[in-house]
């Protein structure tokens, strides 16, 4: 079975059991502080999930474009990749455990054909410290669905510890069974939301030990232990708790969240066991060894799958409607680096050529462009980035091979390899060809253990900087939050009024203390035009008007005017936030919520700072004053 074939037949399957199939969310999240990128399938339905209603009912299932950058280092051991589809449904306070655990049981067994005897499961173990149970409602129902098929599934303690014997369903604790977008329950900050799951796991086979780093000869193998023998391919979470300042507590709803890579579930559908070599990658795979000159997948296997995963992530983040160009900072920066990653790796393997990425580009758009159609509706956005960031790249690249004739042989520190890597963006195996190249001599063993602490210490404090970050200000749904985000629909309206139609919004970023705001428009504002602005808003609060939603198909919200995204392949409904009423409306736009009542609440509208982010982008910075 295709890929095409496994995501349509889970779209289908879930639409059966009474789901609306939704579009993908944007890669780059709104209004989501917490992070750069949208990583999983619920991260774009958390409003819902903590109980607004969702215009498409409580039933939602999507394949949803993702993107991890936590997992860039690890790409190259034939199971990751940065980005990947996710394929996803929803339950908000509509069914529970024992309609989803069959469905996602028949859905791998009837529909894509696996054997249900390769099949295992995991479920939380509970923890008192929280008041939350061990599931056993969950284990009652793996039990039946097991005994269905003729196989009787028996639970196990510590697997970890002892191993996993005969059993069938394992139990974890907050490590692995706990679900929130923080981790475990101890990392969840006040306001998120989270909830114990239900794991899948594929048994690829015992005599499958070709992981070196495997654990599996001197441990007990059990399905969480990471040797390669087991996959996850899916995970049901329970989202039934809220984080409080008192503790864990219900929500109003119990909601179910599923998710499960589209790749992983791919690759053991085609009896693979690494997801490159499934449809999914094989076309740019074979475009790689053309551009190298006939270099093979099976001999360079980490450097072509860094290339191919790279580029493709490169392509989906930059052709997204809010598309993202390489540049230094945030998002853009990750651009940059897969990219030079790419182009790096791909002189690793002999690609000699100028202006190849775009090659690679036009067969992952190619694949993709009927599923994803903002593919090929940025086409020309994606090319030309990637061409130019390759230019720029290789130029760099040339500056960091003369390091090398500074070098002296015998005299060759780690901390050398670590400047290039840093400065220039060479890879370790990079620096030691170059060396040999040169002829220049070096004591390899103490280069790498020097280069190695210097790269610890490089991402601990990377990861130090990313926890800073996330810790900073979570998406939540608090009075301050709120407030901004209308504040951000008037702002966007007086920015058309004040600018012209061809501002629209390029991406938002709003905390309790400020609203970011990406948008078109070519150059600086002058003073005068942020004047007018932060007068048009602060007239439209002082005018006390209500802010209301309608929900409407996206042609409606066409006809009817909005400002906003019209991304969607399905004609689905969207709501739409009116701010004012009669023949005195300020703004239409469509969004998700949640916002104030009424604008009289919002206090003064002030902007900090105004500044360009990126070509033909502007970015501001505002707050609201208390008065
Ligand atoms: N949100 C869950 C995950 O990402 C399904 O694993």
């Amino acid at each position: 079975m295709t890929s095409r074939e496994i995501r349509q037949k889970y779209l289908d399957f879930f639409k059966k059991q009474g789901h609306a199939v939704i579009p993908s969310a944007s890669l780059l999240p709104e209004n989501d502080p917490s992070t750069l990128f949208t990583s999983s399938g619920m991260q774009p339905l958390v409003p819902y999930l903590m109980g607004e209603k969702h215009p498409e009912g409580t039933r939602l299932a999507d394949s949803q474009k993702s993107f991890r950058a936590e997992d860039i280092e690890e790409v190259g051991d034939n199971r990751h990749s940065t980005f990947f589809e996710m394929l996803g449904n929803w339950s908000l306070g509509d069914y529970f455990k024992k309609e989803q655990l069959p469905w996602f049981f028949e859905f791998l067994t009837k529909e894509v054909g696996l054997d249900p005897k390769r099949l295992y499961v995991s479920v939380y173990s509970g923890n008192a410290e929280i008041g939350v149970e061990r599931d056993t409602v969950s284990v009652e129902i793996w039990k039946e669905i097991f005994k269905k098929t003729g196989i009787e599934a028996r639970d196990i303690e510590d697997a970890d510890k002892k191993g996993m014997g005969d059993g069938r369903i394992f139990y974890y604790g907050d490590k692995k069974n706990w679900w929130s977008r923080s981790g475990a329950p101890a990392n969840m900050p006040v306001g998120e939301i989270g909830g114990p799951d239900s794991e899948v796991f594929y048994d690829l086979g015992a005599e499958l030990n070709r992981h070196e780093k495997s654990k599996w000869k001197d441990e007990p193998c059990h399905v969480n232990c990471d040797c390669g023998r087991f996959i996850e391919i899916g995970n049901s979470v329970f989202i039934e708790f809220v984080r409080t300042e008192k503790g864990f507590e219900p929500l109003p709803q119990k909601n179910v969240d599923f998710g499960g890579g589209l790749e992983r579930i791919t690759m053991v559908s085609q009896g693979q066991d690494n997801i490159f070599e499934t449809d999914l990658y094989s076309g740019i795979l074979e475009k790689i060894t053309l551009l190298s000159g006939g270099k093979k997948y099976r001999d360079n296997m980490s450097s072509f799958e860094v290339i191919a995963d790279h580029l493709k992530a490169a392509c989906f983040i930059m052709g997204d409607d809010k598309g993202v160009a390489p540049s230094n900072t945030d998002q853009g920066y990750l651009v940059r680096r897969l990219i030079r990653r790419a182009v790096r790796y791909g002189k690793q393997i002999g690609i000699n050529k100028d202006h190849w990425t775009k090659e690679a580009a036009g067969i992952v758009i190619e694949k993709y462009r009927e599923i994803y159609p903002e593919l090929a509706r940025n086409e020309k956005f994606i090319i030309n980035n990637l061409d130019e960031e390759e230019t720029k790249f290789a130029k760099t690249l040339n500056k960091g091979l003369k390091e090398f004739e500074k070098m002296d042989s015998g005299k060759v520190t780690g901390q050398d390899a670590f400047n290039l890597f840093q400065t220039y963006g060479f890879p370790l195996e990079m620096f030691f060809e170059e060396l040999d190249r040169n002829n220049i001599k070096y004591d390899k063993d103490s280069v790498m253990g020097e280069y190695n602490r210097q790269m610890q210490k490089h991402q601990d404090m990377s990861r130090t900087a990313a926890a800073g970050k996330f810790k900073g200000g979570l998406a939540d749904h608090s009075e301050e939050v709120t407030k901004l985000h209308t504040a951000a629909h008037l702002m966007l309206s007086a920015l058309r009024r004040v600018l012209g139609d061809h501002v629209h919004q390029k991406g938002s970023n709003i905390t309790a203390e400020r609203l970011r705001f990406d948008f078109s428009h070519p150059e600086k504002m002058t003073d005068e035009q942020k004047q007018a602005v932060e007068r048009l808003v602060n007239e439209a609060i002082a005018g006390g008007f209500p802010v209301k939603y309608e929900e409407m198909t996206l042609d409606e919200a066409r006809v009817y005017g909005a400002e906003g995204v019209f991304e969607s392949k399905y004609g689905e409904k969207v709501k739409v936030y009116t701010v004012g009423e009669g023949n005195n409306i300020f703004s239409k736009e469509i969004c998700g919520g949640p916002h104030v009542d009424n604008t009289s609440s919002l206090g003064k509208f002030k902007i900090k700072k105004e500044e360009s982010s990126g070509s033909g982008t502007r970015r501001i910075k505002a707050v609201l004053e208390n008065q």
